[in-house]
């Protein structure tokens, strides 16, 4: 099978990684791709905001199957686009990725389907947002309704900096959308749930932790994610059931109704207090860096899942995944999550052993006389496999230690709450 993967991320590698393990596929190409895919598969530079482009390559090179990995061509409507063209693309419709581009559109779901989510208001002027402000008790969540590239939240202490940061959206400082959305604060641990989801039915796709913030103990600001790690110890067998009959399936329930079945990956980003799930938001694709850690434990054939998937058929599969623990610890561009250094080269990478307990997934890079370079703030993932998370965080923090990058940076205490409370 001849297979397209979109996106540049350390996520889009993981996938080529898995993908490219199948006795099954002929031809990988990635779009555009970075220094890392372009090792196991063939890049091809495009713009993925052009739909006509990315079309005319998937003819040119006979790509049978499209694995969509960003959420923004998914919100813009690339599924869409290529199943009118007959394309067969993994991932979710226009209408079904506002579960993440629009937070106005999945609030209303959760309270419509009594689904466990914090207490919220959607608003699109500033007295109705002064009432809510002054109604409810700080902290407040300020968000911004449209996809905002993790720039869009803010968790206020005071009702001035609620006010504040309410009146910016409201006056378009995100250009997706401007209306704010406002939110009581919930106390307690984030996980991160995974499902592959077709017409028919949903399995389980992982479970993780992630680190947000840039800083080490959980400081600083929000980022893409700092590092991951899976599965996530959170997850008991209790927790999963409450999660699949309060969130998950009333939401694909929901869908359905709304002529909309949803079908692709589904992230549900949840904090759990008193081992009550509450849903935090959803993302239409898998997380990242969730995503690299989740593919270094799947021992099923990821191309036969996607394959399955896309025929509505995935009820037929078991999806196997190995005990270990796995972790991933981000290596990013000094400056990052602000303005950080480009076009710096990194050294030693060829050097550092790869197999499959240890990975390094690229994100932000490029390669160019045979050097590679960073072009992006989170620039690799050093991902490693082990019999427990300890052991994982060590071989991964050995691996970074070994890159010669000057103007790299990372946390070294990626996992701490889960190693800490062994
Ligand atoms: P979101 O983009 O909605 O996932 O929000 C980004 C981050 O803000 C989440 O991962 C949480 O850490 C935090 N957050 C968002 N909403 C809430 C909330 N209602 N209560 C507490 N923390 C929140
Ligand atoms: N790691 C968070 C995300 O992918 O949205």
């Amino acid at each position: 099978m001849n297979l397209a993967v979109i996106g540049s991320g350390g996520r889009e590698h993981a996938i080529c990684y898995k993908i490219k393990q199948s006795p099954k596929i002929k031809k990988l190409i990635c779009i555009p791709g970075n220094a890392g895919t372009q090792k196991i598969a063939e890049n091809v530079k495009e713009d993925i905001s052009n739909f006509d482009a990315i079309y005319e390559v998937i003819k040119k090179k006979n790509i049978d199957l499209v694995i969509i990995g960003p959420e923004q061509p998914l919100v813009d409507g690339l599924v869409d686009y290529l199943n009118e063209k007959k394309v067969r693309v993994f991932g979710p419709s226009k209408f079904s990725s506002q579960l993440e581009g629009s937070k106005a559109f999945m609030k209303n779901l959760c309270k419509k389907n009594n689904i466990p989510t914090a207490n919220f208001g959607v608003f699109d002027n500033f007295a109705d947002v002064s009432n809510f402000i002054k109604k409810n008790k700080t902290p407040i969540v300020v968000k911004a309704d449209g996809l905002a590239a993790g720039k869009g939240v803010s968790i206020c202490k005071s009702k001035k900096d609620a006010l504040n940061d309410a009146r910016l959206i409201l006056e378009g400082k995100f250009k997706s959308s401007n209306r704010v959305v406002l939110e009581e604060f919930l106390e307690g641990e984030e996980l991160s749930y995974f499902v592959i989801v077709d017409e028919n039915s949903y399995h389980f796709f992982g479970s993780a932790q992630d680190h947000k913030r840039v800083g080490e103990g959980d400081t600083g600001p929000n980022t893409g994610g700092m590092g991951a790690y899976s599965p996530a110890p959170l997850l008991t067998k209790k927790l999963e059931e409450k999660i699949k009959k309060k969130i998950i399936e009333p939401t694909l329930k929901s869908m359905k109704d709304l002529g909309h079945p949803y079908k692709g990956f589904l992230y549900a980003g949840l904090i759990i207090n008193n081992e009550e799930p509450y849903l935090i938001e959803y993302n239409i694709r898998m997380g990242d860096p969730e995503c690299q850690v989740i593919m270094m434990r799947l021992k099923t054939d990821l191309l036969d899942i996607i394959d399955l998937a896309t025929k509505n058929k995935i009820s037929n599969l078991k999806i196997e995944w190995t005990k270990k623990n796995s972790i991933t610890i981000v290596l990013c561009a000094k400056g990052y999550p602000s303005n950080y250094i480009k076009n710096s080269e990194i050294k030693n990478l060829p050097n550092i052993l790869t197999d499959k307990n240890n990975q390094i997934f690229h994100a932000g890079t490029y390669k160019k006389n045979n050097k590679t370079y960073s072009n992006g703030g989170r620039v690799l993932n050093i991902t490693s496999l082990s019999k427990n998370l300890t052991d994982a965080r060590n071989k991964s923090l050995s691996n970074i230690n070994k890159i010669n990058w000057k103007d790299g940076f990372f946390r070294k205490d990626i996992g701490w709450r889960a190693i800490n409370n062994k």
